[in-house]
């Protein structure tokens, strides 16, 4: 049996040594919306470098055929093409199989998630308007911001060109990465060997460690504990902050992204017990996404592990999270509904 903290390996070492060691692994064909941008880049150099993907589809409205001529020279197998413009969207999804999506704009000091709702929120539609109409099969993972809102987006947009949203996923991979270092730094571990699993959404409060659920088990009085949450909660803000205006997390978020994508991608492959927190339509809670632990699989969501045993102090957080996520949420679904 899987265990619900399970923590998949992202070693390309295993990977390799797995790759050539099990049966023929399917061909794998992995899309990058926003490959020219901050995060884009970086994961997509980890896409590439990955023996898991046998072809990168790279899109953006500016500068893909460079990026894409870059990676082209790299020593791995899979075939790289760029796509640059609306012109050459739908071209870029054509029998992709994974799609993930940084396209947007970052945050800036001062800049809440939600602020960036106007820019974003149409980008996130066009993308998965094309994605519904040229690979309506795929898995989607969302990283574009305000992720508690571009989720129910994309859902939406599904529904109106009569797709199956169920494989829309939002992309809170790096609150998990961010507790585990985090958790690891406090009680002198090695980072690789912990996992904590994080639930609610990806923005302030509404981002839950679940202190309680870390592997290996570890304890903080109560004062430790709140500062602790609280710096996972506002971990994005410390590098809004410390970039100072040149946008937010885009290496640690390229290697969370890519953690993601290799986990949907060995899921597809048939590996059993793979095992990762994300951001989807879920009936746990009043709140109609919501992240979770849950097995991922040939056809997206295997199962939902939910919340497990909470603390009185993360029943708490829980419960504080509710208002903003539904009304992150009405506030993506109003969008798709007046566009
Ligand atoms: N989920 C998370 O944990 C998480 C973490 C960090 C950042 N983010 C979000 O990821 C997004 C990207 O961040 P970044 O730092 O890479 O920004 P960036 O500005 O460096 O890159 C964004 C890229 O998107 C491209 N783009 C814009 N409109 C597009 C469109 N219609 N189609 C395709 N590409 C388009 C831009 O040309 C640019 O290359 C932001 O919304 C940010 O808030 C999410």
């Amino acid at each position: 049996m899987f265990s619900r903290v399970a923590r998949p390996s992202t070693n390309v070492l295993n990977q390799l040594v797995k790759n050539f060691s099990t049966t023929q692994a399917a061909n794998r064909k992995v899309a990058v919306m926003g490959a020219s941008g901050g995060i884009g880049q970086p994961l997509s150099l980890l896409v590439k470098n990955s023996p898991l993907v046998t072809e990168l589809s790279l899109f953006d409205i500016v500068h893909t055929p460079g990026v894409a001529a870059d990676l082209s020279h790299i020593e791995s197998p899979a075939k790289v093409t760029g796509y640059v413009g609306a012109d050459q969207l739908a071209d870029s999804l054509k029998g992709c199989e994974v799609v993930v999506i940084p396209a947007g704009v970052p945050r800036k000091p001062g800049m809440t998630r939600d602020d960036l709702f106007n820019t974003n929120a149409s980008i996130v539609a066009g993308i998965a308007k094309a994605c519904a109409e040229n690979c309506p099969d795929a898995v989607l993972c969302i990283i574009s911001n305000p992720v508690n809102s571009t989720v129910p987006i994309a859902a939406e947009v599904y529904k109106k060109a009569g797709a199956d949203p169920s494989k829309i996923f939002g992309v809170t991979t790096l609150d998990i990465v961010r507790a585990n270092t985090f958790v690891a730094e406090l009680k002198g571990l090695d980072p690789t060997t912990v996992n904590v699993p994080v639930i609610g959404g990806h923005a302030g409060i509404t981002i839950i460690p679940l202190i309680s659920q870390a592997t290996p088990a570890v304890e903080f009085p109560a004062d430790q504990l709140k500062a602790l949450t609280e710096r996972i909660q506002d971990a994005g803000t410390e590098v809004v902050k410390a970039k100072a205006g040149a946008g937010s997390a885009t290496l640690s978020m390229a290697y969370a992204g890519a953690r993601f994508a290799f986990s949907v991608i060995k899921a597809l492959n048939g590996e059993e017990g793979v095992v990762e927190c994300a951001y989807i339509r879920s009936d746990l809670t009043e709140s109609t996404y919501f992240s979770t632990p849950i097995v991922l699989g040939p056809g997206g969501v295997a199962k939902n592990l939910g919340m497990g045993t909470l603390s009185a102090y993360e029943a708490g957080l829980v419960e504080a999270s509710i208002p903003e996520l539904k009304s992150s949420i009405k506030k993506g679904e109003d969008f798709v509904a007046n566009m």
